[in-house]
């Protein structure tokens, strides 16, 4: 097709959402971001933030499944509470996913990627009692919590100081703040010397 922009059209005019496109960036692949960091240090950024990303995603999920499958006579308070956190790991998810494209990498999105890489145990599919529901909630906080404390201070030997800044002010604070009011719920108080 002379003249046109669609090099590889067949000449029916297929628009370019109907295109097998190749794609222009590769999975694991760092494109040049003019923001003084050296390249090792937003690759090491990136490949920590992706495998974030990927225990961020089955945490806000698994917020969603207990919100949904909760039961028993503390089930309002605990459906309210888990679509809290649910929303509030939503927001670190897009923090951390759009840190990964301002380093030059790409980040992971879809749900068959996190299934690859999460470090998180998967749940049954069925319900399950709220004990065991905090229990698998506050195992998936430690997860986050630990490896994110790594990553920190990786971040900030390297000089990125806003990765560092979105894993202390915003993942640890937000995992820790919920860890707190997930974990009380689990204290027999019943029995504290009463
Ligand atoms: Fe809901």
């Amino acid at each position: 097709m002379k003249g046109s922009r669609n090099t590889k059209g067949n000449g029916t005019g297929a628009t370019r959402t109907q295109e097998r496109a190749t794609e222009f960036q590769a999975f694991g692949s760092m494109v040049a971001m003019p923001i003084a960091l050296a390249e090792s240090a937003r690759r090491e950024g990136v490949d920590n933030l992706n495998q974030l990303l990927a225990d961020t995603m089955t945490l806000r999920d698994l917020y969603k499944k207990h919100h949904w499958q909760v039961a028993g006579p503390t089930f309002y308070q605990l459906h309210l509470l888990f679509d809290k956190h649910f929303g509030e790991q939503v927001e670190l998810v897009d923090l951390i996913a759009e840190r990964i494209m301002q380093l030059g990498g790409v980040s992971i999105a879809m749900a068959s990627d996190v299934a690859e890489m999460t470090l998180i145990p998967f749940p049954p599919k069925g319900c399950e009692e709220p004990p065991v529901q905090i229990g698998r909630l506050l195992h998936a906080h430690e997860i986050v919590l630990k490896e994110a404390r790594t990553m920190a201070a990786q971040a900030d030997r390297e000089g990125d100081d806003a990765t560092n800044d979105i894993l202390v002010s915003n993942v640890i604070r937000t995992n820790e703040a919920q860890v707190w009011f997930v974990s009380k719920h689990m204290v027999d108080v019943q029995s504290a010397g009463m």
